[in-house]
């Protein structure tokens, strides 16, 4: 495969950009654009305000306008996100988001969730590549699942039918698996990509699944350009696990998303590096996949790699690519010289050392 090829020998410069251009909104890279920000929970705010403090050294022109989207109950007596975070991303129509904590048994679904589905954030984006000097199991994976995102088997209707029996409903449209297999091509041939798989498992679910995969070979059909392909969601799984390298960009449906995503991006180092962006037709946002960690909360031990790494995703899909490549090279840098890491890195470094240390290698890289 020549595109990938040509990507490894890349890789092997500093300056490349790893992860991707996003299609998306285009502006003037030199007017300040604002940009919704969630710090979010437990570590969220520590790890949000390093982000804040590599922009301002890269002299990034992005203003933050900060959100709290703390549910809040509405008349009907249901929790609702705070109209708040509507007329943010309204306007900025750009948001960067730390990680939120579901209470289990408060009354309000997950806001991860919620926020996907009020701004019809249809593409899940995962970006997953080994990062030169940081030893993991594997090497030289460089795969991008894209998952459908609003709806499949987190549709969220359940019920039961009778004591004992419950029904949960995966829910499978044509427009939706369209519209991410769209962008699944389209992210394929913006960021020289060769190959796009569609994994599925339209064997068993012969009807939501076969819907799906009928979707991506129309679309296949219409961008030959890109080689297409199709697996079964086991096969990818026992594949990926032998040899990564074989695999480019993914498309998938909602839940089996959620699940490669994660096994992706432990086979380059966890959540902790990996940044995720959920790309709408009228907005974007970027955000860390892990979890809250309120065991070190407020304790400088967090390690922002992939809020920043997303931000660095976000930048690209605001067209602020130069900034980008200054921030990513520089975090990537940090973290293949290993002199100052995070405890999860294998280091024994605080979260603030680690940021002045990537705000220095911003400072004085060209
Ligand atoms: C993710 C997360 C979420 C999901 C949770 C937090 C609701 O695991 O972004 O992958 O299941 O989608
Ligand atoms: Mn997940």
């Amino acid at each position: 495969m020549a595109g990938k090829v040509f990507r490894s020998l890349l890789r092997s410069t500093s300056s490349t950009n790893i992860f991707q251009n996003s299609p998306g909104l285009r502006y003037f890279s030199s007017q300040v654009q604002t940009v919704t920000l969630i710090p979010g929970d437990g570590i969220g705010p520590e790890i949000s305000d390093s982000v804040k403090q590599i922009f301002a050294a890269s002299g990034a022109p992005v203003d933050w306008e900060e959100v709290d989207v703390t549910p809040v109950k509405g008349p009907d007596g249901k929790f609702h996100l705070p109209q708040k975070i509507f007329e943010s991303m309204g306007k900025t129509k750009v948001g960067l988001k730390g990680p939120l904590a579901t209470p289990i048994g408060k009354g309000h679904q997950s806001l991860n969730l919620a926020l996907r589905k009020a701004f019809s954030l249809y593409a899940n984006v995962r970006p997953c590549r080994s990062i030169e000097g940081f030893k993991t199991p594997y090497e030289d994976v460089d795969i991008v699942t894209i998952r459908e995102n609003t709806e499949g088997e987190y549709s969220g209707i359940e019920h039961v039918i009778v004591d004992g029996v419950v029904q949960s409903i995966k829910l499978i449209t044509e427009q939706a698996s369209m519209r991410v297999a769209e962008y699944a091509f389209k992210f394929a041939r913006d960021n020289d990509r060769s190959t796009v798989t569609a994994v599925h498992k339209a064997n068993i679910m012969r009807m939501s699944d076969g819907l799906f995969l009928k979707c991506c070979r129309e679309v296949a059909e219409k961008n030959r350009d890109i080689k297409f392909s199709e697996m079964y969601l086991d096969t990818v799984c026992l594949n990926m696990v032998q040899d990564p390298t074989q695999f480019d960009v993914l498309v998938m449906p909602n839940l089996y998303g959620d699940i490669l995503s994660d096994l992706c991006a432990g086979l380059i180092g966890g959540l902790g590096v990996t940044p995720s962006g959920n790309i709408g037709g009228e907005g974007a946002i970027f955000e860390s996949v892990h979890g809250t960690a309120p065991d070190i909360a407020g304790e400088d031990k967090a390690n922002p790699t992939a809020l920043l790494l997303s931000a660095v995703m976000m930048l690209r899909h605001m067209g602020l690519g130069e900034h980008a490549r200054r921030i990513e090279k520089a975090a990537l840098e940090a973290i293949s010289e290993g002199k100052v890491l995070t405890g999860d890195l294998g280091g024994n470094a605080k979260c603030s050392d680690f940021t002045k240390e990537i705000c220095r290698k911003v400072e004085s890289s060209s």
